[in-house]
């Protein structure tokens, strides 16, 4: 028995996640990247993350051939950050500020979180790759995080920050 594509999205919807833009440069090294909340830690020693790409999307080629990216966590004022990287534009770093590390992987401004990690192994599984980063460098801001939740933006409700 097969679950219905949209049933499966709505269930998955449930599970309440923050949200990243993964990053990488291409061959030309233009920034490019989207938005993702399939992101995990795997494992502590040695430190590694994990994201899940869709073969669609027109950043996969660059993550896959430059074999290293960048895990940028939004802030909860960084919606529409989300929001357009989210989208295929190609324009997307036009107006979001950002700079290039010593790793020349895109870190976006005033992030929550930002990894930059080396690949170390990359699996395809289904419609989408997992790649698996060694992180490299932390860099860790203040704030609160954006949190999306059944298809929802929204933000912790306490007063913790
Ligand atoms: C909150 C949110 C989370 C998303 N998570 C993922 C994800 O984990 N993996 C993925 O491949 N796409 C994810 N997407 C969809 C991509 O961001 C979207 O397909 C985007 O257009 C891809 O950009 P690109 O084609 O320019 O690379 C998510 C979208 C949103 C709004």
């Amino acid at each position: 028995m097969v679950i219905a594509p949209d049933a499966f999205r709505r269930a998955l919807g449930h599970f309440a996640t923050g949200v990243t833009v993964v990053t990488t440069c291409d061959s030309d090294g233009r920034p490019t990247g989207l938005t993702a909340s399939a992101f995990s830690s795997v494992s502590l020693d040695p430190p590694l993350v994990l994201v899940c790409v869709d073969h669609k999307a027109q950043s996969y080629p660059a993550l896959l051939e430059r074999g290293r990216f960048a895990v940028n966590v939004l802030r909860r004022d960084q919606e529409m950050v989300s929001r357009r990287f989210a989208s295929t534009r190609l324009d997307k770093f036009d107006g979001v500020p950002f700079r290039m590390s010593a790793l020349s992987l895109p870190l976006i401004d005033e992030a929550l979180m930002q990894l930059e990690c080396v690949t170390v192994s990359t699996h395809l599984e289904g419609d989408h790759t997992i790649l698996v980063g060694r992180v490299e460098h932390t860099h860790v801001g203040s704030g609160e995080p954006l949190i999306y939740y059944r298809g929802q933006y929204d933000r912790l409700s306490g007063t913790n920050s």
